[in-house]
């Protein structure tokens, strides 16, 4: 290590040096010579001590301590005890010493803490640092010697910033490089000081501030603390930095943003540039390989001699530098869009699962919610040892195998790496894919014992004996007393005293002495006791050499597979389990969360590790390797540490061996994310070092294991209460406490049963929309009140197995679907649908059920009519229970809906039950309408700030997600796994949506990287384009949902009244040609939204305050809000103002509450507005009722008057809306209630004065114009074709960096315009940054042109799986509908035909389907209702053409339509005119006719 003075060449010695610099404390792990020789950082850290150097954190005067720790001295869990010891702790050491750590390396991440790691000099294993990828550490990779130091540097101020554990990785190649100088310790003094102010440090916090460190915002503007040197702070100013962070909450653990900025921190002051990710080779590559190695290097500089031309022209090599957090977006940014093929190369010696978790990480991330096949292709390798000289060889044996139609997964590139350790026992589990035994070979080596394994040469007992677990128990009982025996003959050589040398005596004592204490030290003596007996020559010692397994103190382990939680009793999991032995049972379940429910129901299994759990005794952990392999790695080490049986139950989903990972990376994402397979470790000893004895490491939990832990938690409270039974808990886990249990749940029960006065009832509900529920809660109140011992819950809750012994049933039943159960009913209905020998005789029931005769109007449709209803109705009597009133049928169509046919059949059941004479009055609290919700808000706060707060769930109450909605907030749920998780007995997977305020739809190219960047801290990593031209967030889950908020105000937005019951987001229309109207139009757009604007002051309290601000609101200050528009309660229902500028009605004018049309004089100078009012889109199916409307033309007023205009509609709506049904609480029906011309005078007496005759006006088209256009100024603008609004990258087109970066070559004078119709109009776009901005719409592929004119006139509402109402798939079903019709469209020369299609997933109607050419309305799941005939430019609403269609019958019906207008039309006729023309349907001129006339009427 001979380097000049101030200078460096290796990299231990930059990073063991910056270590010092940046620690109070320094612990460095003395490396296992054998496995890393040489590991420098301490040569280093000796020079600095020497040196006397002063260190950047340490208080004035002192030096950083440095501590070694010998690699087998348990090294880490000093690390642990020096947690609360020292505020800047780091570490430095070899990699191999990490695996083994992983226990306490979980504790370290969630500290300040960074660790410094050198690979092996020879053939690094990079699995040491992969099995640590899931334990929360940042993971920083550094591929050279400067950029050692340099990285070192950055992952210091990223741990000291984030109060997070950060590992800095590299390989050190053997010998020195050339030298670099140490960075001059001033600069880092900067850094330091940079960072406190981009990261602000109020916010982030310096979280180990033990009063040394000076850098509170006040103390750094003149001296940085520790050399004193002086910071020019013009410098802060002038530095370019891109990252801005003094918004960041590292609450929400955003790391992977934090190391970003450190490394634009590093890049300002050191001047250089690092990336997550790197790409090394040609732009157009058709492969790529990306290499998580040692070698990359060399794969780099092999392509690259190969020049250009040849065969490598077209390879290009990833590196990856920020290992974790794994950030997607940056990998699919660092892929060039050329890349056909994707090799993943992984360096590790012994690789435990059957595809490398780089392989894997690849391979989600290409495909992020893992529901559809790669698009590109990915091959994973084996890195085995390679040199300069084979790697050429390596790469031509990976590129022909990557070429290759079938290319080999997991082929080994390289020499393969032996294992020094010999295995006593083999694995031979066959059956079961081997990455669990692999990866306890990997973790034991040559401790590892498998008793339930037949060697070769003990073949003679058959495979299903040997195999189970009674027998490996019986296995390792032998192995005990051969151990006895193997003990004895030592302490009997010792007595002796026949070893001819010294130290193998004094290990001997060592090694006898630990094994009673069952120490972990034991093998480390049993490692240097054989080498010392090897080396003894008496007869003795060879003779206990035969014994070597036992001197390595063996983990014992018995695998099996999930055949055996069938019967627990016979299969001697139970003898393992009770015997208290120190064994440790593996049992891999394979059975694929999909293929569960096949499995015979009256076969159940049973759960082990809740079994195992209720026995108190022993070790359980719950894993799956393909979900988290370092919790899994954690659970096997501490399941050997445990002293007694651990029973560690691991999932491993496969049906065959051929799977693909992505099926098994989906299989065990739905099983673990569902909560069917937790992970979690118990330890029933950790509470006696103060830790949880329960460790959750998955979000989700099964309901059983809920359950079991709450007894357990009352178990506890309950000892703590009374000390007795403590003492029992404490003392034993054994009969006594179970008794108690038993006896405290029987009193219970007694306790409940005699609170149940008067005769028996169970009402049961089964209900998706509440309504069922509803009248099924008020009957039981009712029931109640006549003095029945009555209980009410949802069918699926009851236990089905007590209904035999019911006396008196009733079920109140709606119908979902086609006739079908609702949700909560289904598994009731299974189970009594298949139960033949159920005997029902003693039980009496009645069944009312709640249907609609019209939802399926057709004749052959009948039978669904309240289907589920009928259907239990008969299966109950078919098992022989005792009918007592007639089965009622509450139908939406009788004249009060359900209540009609209700009311009858209650009455009959009172006096079914004898008290039909009592009568009785029943507090019944009337239920809480939307309106009370508003009242009782106090001016909109709920209690929305207790909801957030509130842990339990991740939701927040009914009532409060009314009042959220005017917050812009939308409380919604994950729809696609709604199901799963209520069968896990889990609450819904909430999340939330949020909407923003933007008038116009006008924003920054700031302001849309911000939402990008939102999006992905905080949401589902897309956002949408909403059809009020605004941007909407899915996704975001409760802990997230305040530093959204915050965010989107930051930026200069807010959310306010974007959703609920005011005025929405004001719509404007696009027009980019022309940019001094839709400047002005804008300006309108704006006055009106702000006029209209809720003052509430909740939403600053609520969303804007940070946690410690004091001005809270207190009782009594409600007084101060005042609404002056709306008052307490706001208006009936939303409230919609769009403005459109002839000839384009791109807004859609007609369908809003009030709609402008721009009226310009001669000179297109705008003069004023003719206003429309009473449009509205929202229906309920069956419901006529209910209608769509287009707006009425009430006159035209000046501009200068059109801002009151609004006001004063919106009043009278206010004041004469129908607040009890809110389906009737639109203006439009206030409208035609009381009349246009009672209206317009009522408008016009609070106005004073009066409309004018309406300006003339034609519009020709309600879509966008795709493409480039000029505006007067010269300035060019982009109208881009977003399919259905949604921004997302997706493997064919990265929409979404492609508009990012687009964004950031606008900046700072471009414009985003978000259209009504879901797309984006790139604005204001000058001469000079039109390359750029052409040749980024290339580049990602955003143009327009390839897309069918049906396609581009298209669009559809979110619906699945983020809306809450959505009945049938939209936005993720509609490209795929126009897929299906394109290729016919071409055939009829349609291709370029402008045809308005939209789709919706339920009739609420959110991208205003009732005004398109043809629309297909969510009816059921899979089933919709044609829509045809509304008329191109947006004024002529459509009509039901045939209902309830599936994809079949659409595409059926409409083809010979398209036919018939590509023959018959007439030039220049649009489809929806043609229609009307043809006669196909009728017009429909008036939403109050839009029943009317309908082609096929109901049936009945
Ligand atoms: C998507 C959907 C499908 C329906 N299908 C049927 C049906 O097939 N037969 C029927 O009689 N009623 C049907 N209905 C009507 C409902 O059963 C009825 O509105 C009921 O009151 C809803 O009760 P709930 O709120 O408890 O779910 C359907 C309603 C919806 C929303
Ligand atoms: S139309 Fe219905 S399904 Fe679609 S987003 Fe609106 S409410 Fe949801």
């Amino acid at each position: 290590m001979a380097s000049p003075i101030g200078f460096i060449s290796t990299r231990e010695d930059a990073a063991a040096r910056v270590a010092y610099l940046f620690s109070e404390t320094v612990l460095s792990v003395q490396p296992n010579l054998k496995a890393s020789p040489s590991v420098g950082f301490q040569h280093a850290l000796d020079q600095m001590v020497f040196h006397m150097v002063r260190g950047i954190v340490t208080k004035r005067g002192t030096l950083p301590s440095i501590y070694s720790v010998r690699h087998n001295a348990d090294p880490f869990l000093t690390a642990v005890e020096e947690l609360g010891k020292t505020a800047f702790l780091s570490i430095t050491a070899a990699s191999s010493t990490l695996p083994a750590a992983i226990t306490h390396l979980a504790k370290l991440a969630k500290y300040p803490v960074v660790i410094h790691v050198s690979m092996s000099r020879s053939f690094a294993d990079f699995s040491e640092i992969i099995s640590l990828r899931q334990l929360g550490f940042t993971l920083i990779q550094s591929f050279s010697l400067r950029e050692a130091q340099d990285l070192a540097i950055a992952s210091h101020i990223l741990a000291i910033r984030t109060g997070k554990g950060v590992i800095h990785f590299f390989h050190q190649p053997e010998g020195e490089e050339t030298p670099i100088p140490f960075e001059d310790v001033s600069k880092l003094d900067n850094v330091v000081y940079r960072s406190a102010l981009v990261f602000g440090v109020s916010a982030a916090g310096i979280v180990a501030n033990k009063g040394h460190w000076n850098d509170t915002a006040g103390d750094i503007d003149s001296k940085s603390s520790m050399g004193g040197t002086a910071v020019d702070k013009t410098h802060i100013a002038q530095s370019n930095l891109t990252h801005d962070l003094t918004r960041v909450d590292y609450r929400t653990g955003d790391l992977f943003h934090a190391a970003e900025a450190v490394f634009d921190l590093i890049r300002v002051a050191l001047g250089r540039t690092y990336k997550a990710f790197d790409y090394h080779g040609a732009g157009n590559a058709d492969t790529a390989l990306l290499i998580f190695g040692s070698s990359a290097k060399d794969f780099i500089t092999a392509i690259g001699h190969a020049g250009s031309g040849n065969i490598y022209s077209k390879v290009g090599v990833i590196t990856v530098r920020i290992y974790r957090p794994w950030s997607v977006e940056k990998l699919l940014a660092t892929i060039p869009q050329s890349v056909e093929r994707l090799g993943v190369l992984e360096q590790v010696h012994c690789q435990t699962t059957k595809w490398g978790p780089v392989l894997l990480d690849v391979i989600s991330s290409l495909n992020s919610d893992l529901s559809t096949t790669a698009a590109i292709p990915v091959v994973g390798y084996q890195l085995g040892y390679l040199d300069s000289e084979t790697i050429g060889q390596a790469l031509r044996g990976i590129m022909q195998n990557i070429q290759s139609k079938t290319p080999i997964q997991n082929l080994l590139v390289g020499g393969p790496v032996s294992h020094d350790v010999d295995l006593e026992y083999h694995l031979s589990q066959t059956e079961l894919e081997t990455a669990y035994s692999k990866m306890l070979y990997s973790v034991f080596g040559a401790k590892l014992s498998i008793l339930n394994s037949l060697d070769s040469n003990e073949s003679g007992i058959p495979r299903t004996i040997s195999s189970n677990p009674e027998y490996g128990f019986g296995a390792y009982l032998a192995k005990e007393e051969e151990k006895k025996l193997f003990v004895y003959k030592l302490q009997k050589a010792i007595k002796a005293n026949v070893f001819t040398n010294q130290e193998t005596k004094n290990l001997v004592l060592r090694w006898l002495l630990l094994s009673r204490e069952s120490s972990s030290k034991l093998s480390e003596v049993g490692v240097e006791l054989i080498s010392s007996l090897e080396s003894d020559s008496s007869e003795i010692a060879r003779e206990l050499l035969k014994g070597k397994a036992f001197l390595l103190g063996t983990t014992s382990w018995i695998i099996g597979s999930d055949a055996w939680s069938y019967d627990l009793g016979t299969s001697g999991v139970h003898n393992v389990i009770a015997s208290g032995k120190n064994v440790n049972v593996l049992i891999v379940d394979s059975q694929p969360y999909t293929a569960r429910a096949a499995r015979d129901a009256s076969h159940r299994k049973k759960d082990i590790g809740l079994y195992a759990m209720n026995y108190s005794n022993s070790y359980v952990a719950s894993i799956a390797v393909y979900s988290s392999y370092t919790q899994a790695l954690q659970a096997l080490i501490e399941a050997d540490k445990f002293e007694g049986p651990s029973i560690v139950i691991a999932y491993l989903p496969y049906n065959e061996e051929t799977d693909s990972a992505l099926t098994i990376l989906q299989e065990t994402k739905k099983a673990v994310d569902s909560g069917y397979w937790p992970l979690y470790r118990w330890d029933p000893r950790a509470d006696e070092s103060g830790l949880p004895n329960f460790q959750l490491d998955s979000q989700a939990l099964k309901k059983q294991l809920k359950d079991f832990l709450e007894r357990e938690n009352h178990l506890s409270q309950l000892a703590r209460r009374v000390p007795v039974l403590g003492e029992n808990i404490a003392g034993s886990y054994g009969s006594n406490l179970r008794s108690q249990q038993r006896k405290k749940a029987k009193d219970a029960y007694s306790k409940l049963l005699e609170s149940l006065t008067g005769p028996p009832l169970t009402i049961l509900f089964a209900s998706d929309g509440g309504t069922a529920e509803n009248l099924a809660k008020r009957l039981h109140r009712r029931a109640k009140g006549r003095g029945f011992g009555a209980v009410v819950m949802a069918m699926d809750d009851f236990p089905f197995e007590d209904l035999v012994a019911e006396e008196n049933l009733v079920i109140v039943i709606s119908t979902a679907g086609q006739g079908e159960f609702p949700q909560n009913g289904r598994n009731f209905w299974e189970s009594i649908k298949s139960s033949t020998d159920l005997d029902l005789n003693s039980v009496n029931y009645a069944v009312f059920g709640l249907g609609d005769s019209h939802y399926w109007p057709r004749k052959q449709d009948a039978v669904y009519y309240n289907k589920p209803s009928k259907d239990l109705n008969s299966r109950l009597e078919i098992l022989g229970a005792k009918r007592i009133v007639e089965l009622g049928l509450g139908n939406n169509q009788d004249p009060d809906g359900y209540q009609t046919a209700y009311l009858v059949w209650e009455t009959q059941l009172w006096v079914a039950l004898g008290v039909g004479g009592v009568d009785v009055f029943v507090d019944e609290p009337p239920p809480l309408t939307n309106e009370d919700i508003k009242i009782q808000s106090n001016y909109l706060r709920g209690t929305i700030v207790e909801g957030l707060n509130d842990e339990s769930t991740g939701g927040i109450s009914a009532s409060d997600s009314q009042v959220a909605k005017f917050h812009g907030v939308y409380l919604q749920d994950d729809r696609d796994i709604r199901e799963q998780r209520k069968a896990s007995g889990l609450e819904p997977a909430y999340f939330f949506m949020i909407r923003v305020r933007m008038p116009a739809g006008v924003s920054t190219p700031a302001q849309w990287l911000a939402i990008d960047r939102i999006a992905g801290e905080n949401g589902n990593h897309t956002f949408k384009i909403t059809t009020r031209g605004t941007y909407q967030l899915h996704g975001v889950i409760k802990k997230n949902l305040k530093s959204a908020i915050k965010a989107i105000n930051a930026a200069l937005l807010d959310t306010i009244a974007a959703c609920g019951d005011g005025n929405r987001n004001v719509l404007c229309a696009g027009l980019p040609h022309n940019h001094s109207l839709h400047e002005e139009l804008t300006s309108y757009a704006r006055e009106i939204s702000e006029r209209l604007l809720p003052r509430m002051k909740a939403y600053h309290e609520i969303w804007l305050t940070d946690g410690n601000d004091e001005r809270k609101l207190v009782a009594g200050n409600a007084a101060v809000d005042f609404e002056p528009l709306y008052g307490a309660s706001y208006l009936p229902r939303k409230f919609k103002v769009a403005i459109a500028m002839p000839p384009y009605n791109d807004v859609d004018v007609f369908a809003h509450d009030v709609g402008l049309i721009a009226i310009v004089d001669g000179e297109d100078k705008l003069t004023g507005f003719n206003v429309l009012a009473g449009g509205g889109m929202g229906i309920t199916h069956n419901n006529k009722k209910t209608y769509p409307r287009t707006g009425t033309l009430l006159g035209y007023v000046k501009k200068e008057d059109v801002v009151v205009v609004c006001e004063k509609i919106m009043l009278i709506q206010r004041d004469n809306g129908d607040r009890k049904a809110r389906n009737h609480a639109r203006l439009q029906y206030t409208i035609d209630d009381m009349g246009i011309d009672v209206f317009r005078q009522k408008a016009e007496e609070l106005l004073g004065f009066k409309f004018e005759e309406a300006g003339a006006f034609m519009f020709e088209s309600n879509i966008d114009h795709f493409g480039w256009v000029k505006d007067e100024r010269g300035l060019n603008h982009f109208t881009m074709f977003v399919e259905n609004g949604r921004i997302q990258d997706t493997p064919d087109v990265r929409m979404k960096t492609g508009l990012r970066e687009i964004a950031l070559a606008m900046k700072p004078r471009g414009e985003f315009r978000l259209t009504g119709n879901q797309h984006v109009i790139l604005s204001n776009i000058a001469e000079k940054d039109m390359p750029v901005v052409t040749r980024l719409i290339a580049e990602y592929k955003l143009d327009n042109l390839r897309h069918s004119g049906l396609r581009l006139s298209s669009s559809a509402c979110v619906a699945f799986p983020t809306c809450g109402v959505a009945i049938a798939e939209s936005e993720r079903y509609l490209p795929i509908f126009i897929s299906k019709l394109e290729s016919y469209l071409e055939e009829l020369g349609l291709r370029h035909d402008s045809v308005v299609l939209r789709m919706t997933g339920c009739p609420n109607g959110c991208v205003r389907p009732w005004l398109a050419e043809v629309a297909m309305v969510g009816k059921a799941y899979g089933a919709y209702n044609l829509m045809l005939g509304g008329g191109y430019d947006g004024q002529r609403l459509n009509k039901l053409y045939k209902s309830s269609v599936n994809e079949e019958q659409a595409l059926e019906l409409l083809k010979p339509l398209f036919k018939r207008w590509a023959l018959e039309r007439k030039e220049g006729e649009h489809f929806g005119d043609f229609l009307i023309r043809a006669g196909v349907v009728k017009p429909t001129l008036e939403g109050k006719t839009f029943h009317d006339d309908v082609a096929e009427e109901d049936d009945e």
